[in-house]
C-alpha cells in the first residue's frame, strides 16, 4: 500500500493483528521493506508488524533525492501517525537503528521498546566519509547494478555466500533496482548523520542490541559500547552472519525478538 505521508509517497505494508502491540521494522541501506519477511512471519500471529520502505527505497518514491536521517525521522514519525500508533517498539537494521536511535532521541515518548540490529550510535569518521564519497561518485558512472556487486560483498558472511546464494541475488537484485539518484543522497544522508552516543545513558525504553558475529561493518564493539551506555540493555551476538542478520541467521534472529517482545508486551 502506497500513501502520501510527510509530503511524499512511501510504500507500508501492515500484517497481523491492528489491535496488537505494533513493531515497526526499519531496514538498512540499501535494502527495501522485503528483507524483513521472514521476521513480518515471525511476529503476525501476536503482534501489528509494520515494514515500510525508506523515501528513496524499494517502491517508496526518490522524489528530489535529497536526504538526511532527520528526514527519514520524520517521515517515520509522520507514517506512525498516519497509522494512528501511539507507541511502537522500533526494529531497525543498521541504518535502520540510525533512524530509531535518533527517534529514541527525539520523540522517546514514541518508541515502546528498540531493537537494534547491527548498528551503531557513532557518526562517521572522517575515512567513512570519504569512502561515502567515492560510493557516491562510483554510483554516478557506474550504475546501480556495479553498486550492488560491490556492495554485497561486504555485508555477508562467507558462510553465506557458499550455503545462501540465492539470499546474497535476492539482496543484489533489491539493490540494482535502486535509482542511482538514491543511492547517492542516502549515502550523503548517512555521512551527514550525528553521533548519539551522548544520548545513550537517556535511552529509558527497553532495548536489545543483536549483532551478527562476522559483521564487519557495524562490529562486535560497536554493539557492546552501546550496550554498556543503555541502561539495562541487552546484547546477543547471532552465530553464523555477519551485517545481515536476520537474514543470514532467522532462526536465532527471531528466537531472540520474540523473547524480547514476549518481555516488553
Ligand atoms: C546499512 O546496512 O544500513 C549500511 O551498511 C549502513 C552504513 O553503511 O553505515
Amino acid at each position: 500500500m502506497k500513501s502520501t505521508i510527510n509530503g511524499t509517497p512511501l510504500f507500508y505494508e501492515v500484517s497481523g493483528n491492528p489491535a496488537a502491540l505494533p513493531v515497526v521494522f526499519i531496514h538498512g541501506f540499501p535494502f527495501s521493506c522485503e528483507m524483513w519477511s521472514g521476521q513480518v512471519a515471525a511476529v503476525q500471529d501476536q503482534y501489528c508488524a509494520l515494514t515500510y520502505d525508506v523515501r528513496g527505497h524499494g517502491q517508496s518514491n526518490v522524489g528530489d533525492g535529497q536526504y538526511t536521517i532527520e528526514l527519514f525521522v520524520d517521515d517515520l514519525i509522520a507514517l506512525i501517525d498516519y497509522l494512528k500508533m501511539e507507541s511502537a517498539v522500533l526494529v531497525g537494521l543498521s541504518m535502520g537503528g540510525y533512524i530509531a536511535l535518533r527517534a529514541l532521541e527525539r520523540n522517546p515518548e514514541r518508541v515502546r521498546a528498540a531493537v537494534l540490529c547491527d548498528s551503531r550510535s557513532e557518526a562517521d569518521s572522517n575515512e567513512a566519509k570519504l569512502k561515502r564519497a567515492a560510493g557516491i561518485a562510483s554510483v554516478k558512472k557506474h550504475g546501480a547494478a556495479a553498486f550492488a556487486d560491490q556492495f554485497v560483498k561486504g555485508v555477508f558472511a562467507a558462510r553465506t555466500f557458499e550455503h545462501k546464494p540465492e539470499l546474497v541475488d535476492r539482496i543484489r537484485r533489491v539493490i540494482a533496482g535502486m535509482s542511482p539518484l538514491a543511492i547517492a543522497g542516502t549515502l550523503l544522508a548517512l555521512a551527514a548523520r550525528t553521533d548519539t552516543t551522548e544520548s545513550l545513558p537517556r535511552i529509558k525504553a527497553p532495548t536489545m542490541i543483536l549483532v551478527g558475529e562476522q559483521d564487519a561493518i557495524t562490529p562486535f564493539d560497536a554493539a557492546r559500547a552501546m550496550h554498556q551506555k543503555i541502561p539495562n540493555s541487552e546484547l546477543h551476538v547471532i552465530p553464523r552472519a555477519a551485517h545481515m542478520s536476520n537474514l543470514e541467521n532467522p532462526e536465532v534472529f527471531n528466537e531472540k525478538l520474540l523473547l524480547f517482545l514476549r518481555r516488553v508486551s
